[in-house]
């Protein structure tokens, strides 16, 4: 199926260097969230990972079983090349929508907003697929409508609902605190967790 934003569309803006989005260090919220989970064997995907700070900062602190995504080839190489320990076996460069694998925990850092709105439901059910029973995604999503087309494409907190609350129970889903300064106020945290 072809879709809005493909894989050439990514590795171009890799390759002519428009990546507006890369922070450069692991994005706060995901870090102090990090931070908080004492069992480290969990098993995680970063989706759309791209330069993957939050896998290198989460391998750091001991999150060996930590698997990064992303379908451009680029990212996923150069985070290999400037992290020789992490497993390759972990680097998947695939599509999201056709990966497979069973995950305690889903990490989103500025995947979801990559991602043309007709494609939310099939995020929605995808990530669901991927995680375990009482498995949880949790991460930042954009509170605000940006003025022009995207990607990125915003949102605010109810259409988030409208999407989530169908498939998952929404443990927070609220103002982000420690947003980067760039992004103060234009962000939500939110964990959900696959119930059934
Ligand atoms: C806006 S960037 C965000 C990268 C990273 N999360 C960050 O915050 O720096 C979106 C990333 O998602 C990847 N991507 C977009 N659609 C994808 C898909 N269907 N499957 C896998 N990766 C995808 C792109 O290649 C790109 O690296």
């Amino acid at each position: 199926m072809t879709r809005p934003f493909d894989e050439n569309y990514w590795t171009n803006r890799y390759h002519e260097k428009l990546t507006g989005w890369d922070i450069g260090f692991v994005s706060p919220p995901i870090k102090q969230y990090l931070d908080q989970i004492s069992e480290k064997s969990k098993t995680i995907l970063i989706p759309g990972a791209g330069n993957a700070y939050e896998a290198a900062y989460a391998y750091e602190i001991g999150f060996k079983n930590i698997h990064i995504l992303d379908f451009s080839r680029i990212p996923i190489g150069k985070f290999l090349n400037r992290h020789p320990e992490f497993p390759s076996s972990q680097a998947h460069v695939e599509d999201f929508f056709s990966h497979q694998g069973n995950y305690d925990l889903i990490l989103e850092q500025t995947f979801f907003c990559a991602l043309h709105p007709s494609l939310r439901q099939s995020y929605v059910e995808k990530t669901h697929s991927l995680l375990k029973k009482g498995g949880k995604l949790a991460g930042v999503l954009f509170d605000y409508y940006f003025p022009s087309d995207g990607p990125p494409f915003g949102g605010d907190r109810a259409s988030y609902l409208h999407y989530f609350e169908k498939s998952f129970e929404v443990v927070t889903m609220q103002p982000c605190y420690n947003s980067i300064p760039e992004r103060t106020g234009m962000e939500l945290f939110f964990v959900v967790k696959k119930i059934r």
